[in-house]
């Protein structure tokens, strides 16, 4: 188990396109893998990209079952995605409140598309294509966004709704990021 540095936002290689994996089910890929999920899981996150621990390839995880980070989301099932290509499907906008493992302590209002079509690879190279909406989506677009190095503070429409996450939801327990 490998609970790996998460790299915050300021740091220059967030900001950085991703590359491509061009090798499938190897024992690089499958430990690159294997510290996201150990790290994700350490911060309670509900997702991570490659570049928030410091790798700058198109390799996201997120899954959310019972969280208490997100205790109103709906479930999202574990899924690796590979070199992910996202579609739009329609032009439906939705705002949620989104945090971020490399923003931490904070939460922003950010529009997302409310429906999408997203295609790769999970970890041995299989195909996935899927066609989401509401809060799968809108994880979905979060993590692929980190592989185009956008964090979603590039997102917020109105920065009015961007804020420390105790003052924004007081009382409540929310994890700090
Ligand atoms: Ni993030």
């Amino acid at each position: 188990m490998t609970v790996r540095t998460v790299l915050r936002m300021g740091e220059p290689l967030l900001l950085e396109k991703a590359l491509p994996i061009v090798a499938f089910d190897t024992p690089e890929l499958h430990a690159l893998i294997e510290d996201m999920q150990d790290t994700m899981q350490a911060m309670d996150g509900a997702g991570i990209a490659a570049p928030q621990i410091g790798v700058s390839l198109q390799v996201v995880i997120f899954g959310v079952g019972q969280n208490p980070r997100y205790p109103d989301a709906e479930q999202v099932p574990y899924t690796v995605l590979i070199n992910p290509t996202l579609t739009p499907v329609g032009d439906e906008i939705e705002e949620g409140w989104e945090g971020c493992l490399s923003v931490p302590g904070m939460r922003g209002l950010v529009p997302r598309y409310e429906r999408l079509h997203y295609a790769g690879f999970d970890q041995f190279g299989n195909t996935i294509d899927r066609l989401v909406s509401g809060f799968h989506a809108r994880v979905v677009q979060h993590e692929c966004d980190h592989l185009n190095g956008i964090l979603y503070p590039m997102r917020i429409a109105d920065l009015s709704q961007f804020g420390y996450t105790d003052i924004i939801f007081p009382g409540q327990d929310i994890p700090d990021d």
